[in-house]
């Protein structure tokens, strides 16, 4: 009997920074919780209202993720203890089931000692999620430059500037990346796609040297946020003006609906910021919330215990200190 537990504490992510469509993302500072355990029987303790109406038997993502990994590794664990919580909201463009994914990867792996590497669960992240860029923020932590060829995902991670802050915009909607992909078109002109390289490459230099005045200028998109537009009322108002209430620059969130403003820590009115993307949207008739979320430096935070000689302690009462949102 293995007699391990698992805990693992997955960052959320923000993908795409404007112009790196499915290619850059960033972990931010909110969390989901994963607990594993074996058991005689498979049962499941899910909190919160983000888990509500998901599947409690074997066709839960985080059971099957977790085969995934120990048919991977040759290894059988049928019968698992699953408890998870999550503060990321779901459907907003901030990684929920990214974090889901890697939160169920890391911690299956652990579960049976750990023989699978980083490289080979983002690998198999990728492939789940179809795109490296919030399962690579979530796993490897910081901001992750990532490339899939289908097969092989490559990546370098660059730690987040020690000024960078984020003010995200998380509207009262959801929006399912599937309608948000939709949006996009099959093709595209030559010249968008050298606008969008030459905005990428100049966002992901100035993010690694620290040059962040030229972020306002490499944030700009035009591959996938024109299209996405329609689907997010008072998006591209924010997009054009943030920069004049003191943003660095602006984004949307991944698939969205969330925006995401970065800001220097040096910034005179971090308020006023605030209170123009909560007006932009309301005269949208969209509410929202803000929150600010420092970039996460890092990947999963892992326990692991011996439950042969420590109790267990209910997920929710082990991480309530922890929880921000
Ligand atoms: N790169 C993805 C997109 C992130 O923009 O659709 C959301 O899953």
């Amino acid at each position: 009997m293995n007699n391990r537990r698992v805990i693992v504490k997955v960052p959320a992510s923000t993908a795409n920074l404007g112009p790196g469509f499915d290619t850059l993302g960033m972990a931010l500072s909110l969390y989901s919780w994963v607990e594993l355990s074996a058991a005689e029987r498979t049962e499941f303790r899910l909190y919160g209202e983000q888990m509500d109406g998901l599947p409690k038997d074997k066709s839960n993502l985080i059971y099957k993720v977790a085969q995934l990994v120990f048919n991977e590794a040759g290894v059988e664990l049928p019968e698992l203890s699953i408890s998870m919580y999550s503060e990321i909201p779901l459907a907003r463009g901030l990684g929920s089931s990214a974090s889901a994914i890697v939160g169920a990867l890391v911690a299956a792996n652990a579960l049976i000692g750990g023989p699978l590497s980083d490289d080979k669960l983002f690998q198999m992240a990728t492939e789940l999620e179809g795109h490296p860029d919030n399962v690579g923020a979530s796993i490897f932590g910081g901001i992750v430059v990532s490339a899939w060829d289908g097969k092989q995902a490559d990546y370098v991670k660059i730690a987040p500037h020690r000024k960078l802050e984020t003010l995200v915009a998380i509207p009262a909607f959801q929006l399912a990346t599937e309608k948000a992909r939709h949006a996009l078109p099959k093709q595209v002109s030559m010249s968008d796609a050298v606008f969008n390289v030459g905005r990428s490459s100049l966002l992901v230099a100035a993010l690694a040297s620290g040059e962040l005045n030229l972020i306002g200028q490499a944030m700009r998109d035009r591959l996938h946020q024109p299209y996405r537009a329609a689907l997010i009322p008072g998006m591209s108002a924010i997009l054009d003006q943030a920069t004049g209430h003191g943003a660095l620059g602006a984004a949307l969130s991944g698939a969205g609906p969330t925006l995401i403003a970065f800001v220097s820590a040096d910034c005179p009115d971090k308020d006023g910021l605030e209170r123009f993307l909560l007006q932009t949207l309301k005269q949208e008739g969209i509410e929202a919330e803000t929150l600010w979320l420092p970039p996460c430096g890092h990947g999963p935070q892992i326990t692991v215990e011996d439950a042969a000689k420590e109790r267990a302690v209910p997920l929710m009462d082990r991480i309530k200190g922890e929880i921000t949102a």
